[in-house]
C-alpha cells in the first residue's frame, strides 16, 4: 500500500476523522475515503457522522454544508482554493435583485451555492433530488438558482410548474455539445449516453439517462448494457472504468475536468489531517439561517426515500 495512504489511515483512526470524497476527486483519494458519492449522499453522511473531524475532499460549498449540518465537528477542506465556479456566480446582492424582479415566489437554491445565499432561500436541492423537492412544493412557479440548466431540466420533468432561473452555469458541463456526443457515438457505436442535468438542454435532450453523478454510476451498475458515453466530469468516467472492467466508457468530450475539484491531492489530505489547517468556519447567524433550507431538503428527501 502507498505509504501516504497508510499514514492517512492511521491519522484518521488516531483523530477519529472521517473523509468524504466527491466522485469528481482525483481517483486515488478513494483509497482513503470513507464515503464517495454525490452532493446529496455526502451531505447525508455529514449530517449523521459521529466522527470528531470531517475532511471534505470536494469544493468549498460542500465543506460549508458539512459544517452547517455538523456545527460541533471540525470540518477541513484539503485546499482552500477549491471553490465551485457556479456557486460563485451568485452573491447575496444578486439574489436579492433576482427576488425583487420576481416577488413572492418560493426560492429554490441548488446546493452549489454559498452559505450566505442559502440564508435567503426557501429550500435547497441537489441534482439527485431536485425534481422531487420542487414537486413537493406544489406551487405553480419557483425561482431557481444558480444553475439555469438544472432548473430548466427540472421544469421539463414536472407537469406545468414554471421554473424561473438565474443565469448561472457550470463551465465544465457547458462545454459539452451535441456534436461531441455524435463524435463519441462514432467512436463507441450503440453506446448509451448518460448525462448530468447541469449539461445544456441540447445534450440532456439526446441523453438516454440524466442524473446526478451517483445516479449515473448506479445506472451503470444496474444496466445490462456495456457501452456508455459519460457526459459529466472525468472523475465519474475514471471510477466507472475502474469498477467495471468488462464495460466500455468514453467521456462525452475531451478534457472534461473541473479544475477546482482536482486541486485536492492525497498529500493535501495528509497535511490537513496532520496540521489541522484549512478549517471551515461559518458564522453562527449565517449557519442558523442557512441550515433551514438544507434541513427542509433533507426532510423531503427522507420522506421520498421511505415511500
Ligand atoms: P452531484 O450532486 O451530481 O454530485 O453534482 C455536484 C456537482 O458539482 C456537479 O457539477
Ligand atoms: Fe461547480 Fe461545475 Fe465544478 Fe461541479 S463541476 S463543482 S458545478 S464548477
Amino acid at each position: 500500500m502507498n505509504e501516504l495512504v497508510e499514514k492517512i489511515n492511521k491519522l484518521k483512526k488516531d483523530k477519529n476523522a472521517v473523509i468524504l470524497a466527491h466522485c469528481y476527486q482525483n481517483i486515488e483519494i478513494d483509497e482513503v475515503a470513507d464515503f464517495v458519492g454525490d452532493s446529496l449522499y455526502l451531505s447525508r453522511q455529514a449530517a449523521k457522522t459521529d466522527a470528531d473531524i470531517i475532511i471534505f475532499a470536494g469544493v468549498y460549498f460542500m465543506a460549508q454544508v458539512a459544517k452547517i449540518l455538523s456545527p460541533d465537528k471540525r470540518v477541513f477542506l484539503p485546499r482552500m482554493e477549491s471553490g465551485c465556479l457556479m456557486a460563485d456566480m451568485i452573491t447575496l446582492k444578486d439574489l436579492r435583485e433576482f427576488k425583487s424582479q420576481h416577488p413572492n415566489i418560493p426560492v429554490v437554491c441548488y446546493i452549489n451555492s454559498t452559505a450566505e445565499v442559502k440564508t435567503e432561500c426557501d429550500i435547497c436541492v441537489t441534482s439527485s433530488n431536485a425534481v422531487d423537492v420542487v414537486r413537493s412544493l406544489n406551487v405553480p412557479e419557483v425561482l431557481f438558482l444558480p444553475d439555469t440548466y438544472l432548473g430548466k431540466w427540472v421544469e421539463r420533468q414536472l407537469n406545468g410548474t414554471k421554473v424561473i432561473t438565474y443565469p448561472g452555469f457550470c463551465p465544465t458541463h457547458m462545454r459539452i455539445r451535441p456534436a461531441d456526443i455524435e463524435k463519441a457515438k462514432k467512436l463507441l457505436p450503440n453506446a448509451k449516453v448518460l448525462a448530468h442535468p447541469e449539461c445544456k438542454k441540447e445534450v440532456t435532450d439526446i441523453a438516454d439517462f440524466v442524473g446526478s453523478t451517483k445516479d449515473i454510476m448506479n445506472f451503470v451498475k444496474h444496466s445490462s448494457y456495456d457501452k456508455f458515453i459519460i457526459a459529466t466530469e472525468k472523475g465519474v468516467t475514471d471510477r466507472l472504468t475502474r469498477d467495471y472492467p468488462n464495460k466500455n466508457f468514453i467521456p462525452a468530450a475531451e478534457n472534461l475536468i473541473c479544475p477546482n475539484m482536482k486541486w485536492n491531492t492525497l498529500a493535501d489530505i495528509y497535511n490537513v489531517l496532520l496540521n489541522e489547517e484549512n478549517e471551515i468556519f461559518v458564522a453562527e447567524d449565517i449557519a442558523k439561517k442557512a441550515i433551514k433550507c438544507v434541513d427542509r431538503m433533507l426532510e423531503v428527501t427522507e420522506k421520498c426515500l421511505t415511500k
